[in-house]
């Protein structure tokens, strides 16, 4: 029988925990505060939105919301950023993604300073993750972490397979598994015989964005499965990069979708924004 990896439960034993660290963090006189700012109104980003500015309220954090005009230009984004890295009363700065096709995402991310970077987005914090300094992490690899970590899971000398490079999951999903002290091999679209490696792997983190990519044939018996996409299948209904139903019966434990890696993500944004008001942004 596996075990079911409940990313709802454990993101609410990290958002009480924060909520008791802000409440603490306002007795000595510290408001945290969170910019959000969304240009357009993609319907996927809306929500995205809405849940953090609600996790924002749930512990205890100012959220400040930007609502932009999908025709703002990248100048008018850029702008605002400065005039948020500016101010003084502003911890935390998240620029939701993707962003119209006028503005370079690139040179907005790197616009927000670094200390005030939660997404973990910027070079700075990337290339700190990388030679094992302080810095800000991408919140869902983070989150995997705690998944992991508080499911009991072991990861040191694993076997840990990535399915997926980018920037946001793939790679510093890599680095914080390799902090671990696990074994980490990155599989991509170019990847050969990518089932003969993910059937190696003791930890297989999939981040492919295709609905239902993995199935039973590419687990080894009793794996830890950890699934990062979400999707609608042909039935409306979500689903995830990993064919549930075919998958599970196979591994030790398992992440569902929806319930599983999703609520990490906004957990660990509010950790990095209490992080960030504490000024130590340690990753754990
Ligand atoms: N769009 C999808 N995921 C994310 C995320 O983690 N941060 C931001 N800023 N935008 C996103």
């Amino acid at each position: 029988m596996y075990q079911i990896i409940d990313g709802k439960k454990i993101s609410q034993e990290i958002k009480d925990e924060l909520r008791e660290k802000v409440t603490a963090l306002k007795g000595q006189g510290k408001q945290i505060c969170l910019a959000v700012i969304q240009v357009g109104s993609d319907p996927a980003s809306s929500v995205y939105v809405g849940n953090k500015k609600k996790a924002c309220a749930y512990i205890g954090i100012e959220s400040l919301a930007y609502e932009l005009p999908e025709e703002t230009t990248e100048q008018e984004l850029l702008d605002l950023v400065q005039k948020l890295n500016a101010d003084d009363g502003v911890n935390g700065i998240l620029v939701q993604l993707p962003l119209p096709k006028q503005i370079n995402e690139e040179k907005v991310i790197q616009t927000i300073a670094p200390e005030k970077d939660v997404d973990g987005f910027h070079e700075k914090n990337v290339g700190a993750l990388c030679v094992g300094s302080k810095g800000y992490v991408s919140c869902t690899p983070l989150g995997i972490i705690q998944l992991l970590k508080r499911s009991g899971v072991e990861i040191a000398g694993k076997h840990c397979v990535v399915i997926g490079r980018s920037n946001i999951v793939g790679k510093p999903m890599a680095m914080l598994l390799l902090r671990e002290n696990g074994t980490v091999t990155v599989c991509h679209s170019r990847t050969q015989n990518l089932k003969e490696i993910t059937r190696q792997a003791d930890i297989l983190v999939v981040a492919v964005g295709k609905p239902k990519f993995v199935d039973d044939s590419f687990i080894k018996e009793g794996a830890v499965v950890i699934d990062v996409g979400i999707h609608r299948d042909e039935n409306n209904k979500l689903c995830g990069d990993v064919d549930f139903e075919k998958a599970a019966p196979h591994a030790s434990a398992i992440t569902p979708v929806p319930g599983g890696v999703g609520p990490m993500t906004i957990a660990m944004l509010m950790y990095n924004c209490v992080s960030s008001a504490e000024q130590e942004d340690q990753v754990q």
